[in-house]
């Protein structure tokens, strides 16, 4: 458990609305402070931040989400509470208090970076050892002095056990090595090390931690040509990108994103170091998440092959849902930026980078790729594609613009283009209306199953609802209400919870804020608690309606069976007794 005084100090280190206005843009009018719902789809702000009370929380009246700033990081990151407060804390710089079994974990995950960190320099410093088939490799492909210190670079030696034994005399243990993937057991039970004869990257994150590795085989045919770390306790792929650490210091802010890790360090050693890649791996959510986070602008620089072209499409299309403003660069005459470089130098790739075209000039010239002049029909659906793709342009303007291009190139008149906007528009309205609809709906239909008895005990519901709104806005009035009446005296359910973990976790004198509720309590309950208080807001809650709630609630008694419920036996012992008198 994390302290209560922890939490409001790190409350009081992430305004709500600062916080908020990194993910989504917070519009100001006096002290309301309101945005676009980013939990629903929406087109006028229903979602409202509240910071002038002691307890800064949002609410949206659309969806019904709510709660304070740890429940806004739960939701938008789809995290859970410890981690919400971990993001945090790194935001504001704080170090959370741990409990003992915390510490432990923590312990445990510093201790394997500090192997990952030990065994980097292991690798480094072999390369750097006199003559090496590493070192050979990495000057054969033009790498200097400069950049292998930089990345870090390294080398595994054709070796069993060559880390494993650096290892073992700087104290670390054989499972340690298993669990970080520097080593693995064989199927005699044996312990060998992992990567072999292999030139070695080390994956450093943002933190500077050294979290894996990949490692290049320098055989030619050998498969696989790179081995990775598998995700462990400190790593996991698709939330990490090579090189991001240095292009995150860059002065720069616009991004250059590569399949390879060759790739990445050709460009650095050209001078770009915005370079960055995936690790070998189709791009991620949250890698776009993080790219969104670091730069202005994204270049995607893939391979030009097949894939690699592929793979720009379904980049672009996830880098929109995060709204990177993405270019594409076209490799001519190589397969890849460094193979690029070492043929036609750097000022060449920096003209090509200065000519990359924005993302939907690609995707128009890949509707038309290949397609010959005379083959009408062809031509037809290449429009119709490229339709679709103009009518998926937010900005007017830049949608014009690049409709009057297609009509040219298909040689349509710019109305018949537009009219084939309008219909897509249309139709794209109409499901995004028909699943506002839809979601808002399911949102009431499932509000109930957050406290389903509160529809057959309403009364006794809503008095719980006043004495609870009662009790966080007087928490010096707790000790009167709990005198008379016991959480088992609720009446629905999660009410009885609210009211139970209220009364565990409120000391005296302390003022009431959501937190309270973050442990235990799902962000949908939140939202359902938050909710509870915006509309009791300007209800006057007075000691008086306070004891009616109670008298209610004591005076409930469960409804008695009435003859339906009884069953046949029952019924027919009942029906004898009628019948005897
Ligand atoms: P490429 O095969 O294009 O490698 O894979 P490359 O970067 O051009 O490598 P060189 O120039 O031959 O040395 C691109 C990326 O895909 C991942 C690696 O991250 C690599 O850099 N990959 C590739 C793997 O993870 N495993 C593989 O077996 C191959
Ligand atoms: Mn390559």
């Amino acid at each position: 458990m994390i302290p209560m005084d922890f939490i409001e100090q790190l409350k009081a280190a992430n305004p709500i609305e600062q916080v908020m206005g990194s993910y989504v843009q917070v519009k100001r009018s006096g002290s309301l402070m309101e945005c676009l719902c980013p939990f629903h789809t929406e087109k006028s702000p229903s979602c409202k931040i509240y910071t002038d009370g002691q307890d800064p929380h949002f609410y949206c009246f659309g969806c019904h989400k709510g709660g304070d700033v740890i429940t806004f990081i739960r939701e938008i990151e789809n995290v859970g509470y410890v981690e919400a407060v971990r993001i945090l804390a790194e935001r504001a710089g704080l170090t959370i208090p741990m409990s003992r079994d915390d510490e432990v974990k923590y312990r445990q995950k510093a201790r394997l970076l500090e192997l990952n960190r030990a065994a980097a320099r292991y690798y480094f410093e072999t390369l750097c050892m006199e003559q090496n088939a590493g070192l050979q490799y990495f000057i054969s492909r033009g790498i200097t002095p400069d950049i292998v210190k930089r990345f870090g670079l390294g080398y595994a030696p054709d070796r069993r056990d060559g880390l494993l034994q650096a290892m073992r005399a700087k104290g670390f243990r054989d499972e340690e090595l298993v669990a970080v993937d520097l080593a693995k057991r064989d199927e005699k039970g044996r312990i060998r090390d992992r990567f072999r004869n292999r030139v070695m990257f080390p994956i450093i994150d943002t933190r500077g931690s050294v979290v894996a590795f990949g490692g290049r085989t320098l055989e030619p045919d050998h498969k696989p040509k790179y081995l990775n770390t598998s995700d462990t306790p400190v790593f996991k792929k698709g939330e990490t990108l090579f090189a991001l650490q240095l292009a995150k210091k860059s002065q720069s802010k616009r991004m250059i994103l590569c399949e390879g890790y060759m790739d990445v360090i050709a460009l650095h050693q050209a001078g770009f170091d915005t370079a960055i890649a995936s690790l070998g791996t189709a791009l991620t959510q949250a890698q776009c998440r993080m790219i969104r986070q670091n730069a202005d602008e994204l270049v995607l620089s893939y391979d030009s092959d097949g894939a690699g072209q592929r793979a720009t499409m379904t980049a672009i299309n996830l880098l929109r849902e995060v709204s990177v403003a993405t270019k594409v660069l076209q490799i001519p005459d190589a397969k890849d930026p460094d193979e690029y470089i070492r043929k036609f130098g750097a000022p060449h790739f920096r003209k090509l980078l200065e000519h990359a075209v924005d993302a939907t000039r690609f995707l128009l010239d890949r509707c038309k790729a290949g397609i010959p002049i005379e083959d009408e029909n062809a031509r037809l659906i290449a429009l119709e594609r490229s339709i679709d793709i103009l009518a998926q342009i937010e900005n007017p303007r830049a949608r014009e613009h690049y409709a009057r291009s297609v009509a040219q190139e298909y040689e349509m008149r710019m109305e018949s283009i537009e009219s084939g906007i309008a219909e897509r528009l249309a139709t794209k309205q109409r499901q995004e209306k028909r699943q506002e609809k839809r979601k808002v709906h399911t949102q009431q239909m499932y509000r109930d199953p957050l406290n389903p008895t509160a529809a057959e005990h309403s009364r006794e519901a809503k008095a719980e609802e006043q004495l609870l709104c009662f009790l966080f806005r007087y928490p010096d009035e707790l000790e009167r209400v709990t005198a008379q009446i016991a959480p088992e005296q609720f009446v629905t359910e999660l009410h009885q919870r609210i009211y139970a973990e209220y009364l565990q976790r409120m000391q005296p004198g302390v003022q009431f804020s959501l937190s309270v509720f973050s442990e235990a309590f799902t962000t949908d309950e939140i939202g359902y608690i938050t909710g509870m208080i915006e509309r009791h807001k300007e209800i006057y809650l007075s000691v008086q309606v306070a004891q009616d709630c109670i008298e209610i609630l004591l005076a409930y008694e469960p409804a008695s069976k009435d003859a339906g419920d009884l069953d046949d036996d029952a019924f027919r012992a009942l029906f004898a007794n009628l019948s005897d008198r």
